[in-house]
């Protein structure tokens, strides 16, 4: 089963989504987090009462050191819910990966823009790698071989490493990825919502209630 995540810190973006698709939980970075103007004291309790108990959520260290995010990982996975926490996968992220990889700490490796970097994650010991889709196709290479080349490499070598790649912009950026058997993937909301918004949909389906109300007024199917 896909793990299906949300990158967000919409609170009524999470509960339209969850309304109607199994959102396995909710990916944030710093950026998303300064934007909302909310840290994670005040967004994870919320957004657990929306999704429930097993709900997953990423949250990203801020710490500029391997001691220091390796400390900060040791505290974001200490608070009472299922969380993953993302590294950049720099030089010093690794080291810090690999360090909390020997405490059993779950990780995503973040802000990967390349093949051979993300590979480097996994072997580090990530649980997750997070390669940016949209981030890379706007910087003139191509995002979706990114994210092949490394599934490729992770069923070559037989790693655990699960991809979740990141950065969308639109619907076929996301089937694309989607079509190489990524294990997870986290979508923003405005790209999540255009995957629910074909424009043929809500005319073809006004044209059924219409032909309906014609031959039987007011009955329902079963009624007919
Ligand atoms: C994921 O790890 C990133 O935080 C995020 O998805 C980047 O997306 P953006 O390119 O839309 O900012």
């Amino acid at each position: 089963m896909l793990e299906f995540y949300l990158d967000t810190a919409d609170v009524d973006a999470v509960t339209r989504f969850h309304n109607c698709l199994p959102v396995r939980g909710v990916t944030t970075n710093p950026s998303i987090l300064a934007k909302a103007g909310l840290g994670i004291n005040r967004i994870l309790p919320e957004l657990a009462s929306i999704l429930g108990g097993d709900s997953r959520f990423f949250v990203q260290v801020v710490s500029q050191t391997a001691d220091g995010m390796v400390d900060e990982a040791r505290k974001i996975n200490a608070l009472p819910y299922d969380l993953v926490v993302k590294v950049p996968a720099t030089e010093t992220g690794l080291a810090a990966i690999k360090q909390l990889k020997s405490e059993n700490i779950q990780i995503l490796a973040t802000a990967i823009y390349s093949t051979h970097q993300g590979f480097l994650a996994a072997l580090s010991g990530a649980d997750y790698l997070a390669p940016y889709v949209n981030r890379i196709d706007a910087m003139g290479a191509d995002g979706i071989k990114v994210v092949a080349d490394l599934q490729l490499l992770i069923n070559q070598y037989g790693l655990a490493t699960k991809l979740l790649p990141a950065s969308f912009k639109n619907s076929g950026q996301v089937v694309e990825v989607l079509k190489l058997g990524v294990a997870a993937i986290t979508l923003p909301v405005d790209v999540a919502a255009q995957l629910l918004a074909h424009p043929a949909v809500q005319p073809a389906v006004d044209q059924f209630t219409v032909d309906w109300h014609y031959a039987f007024d007011n009955q329902l199917s079963f009624e007919s």
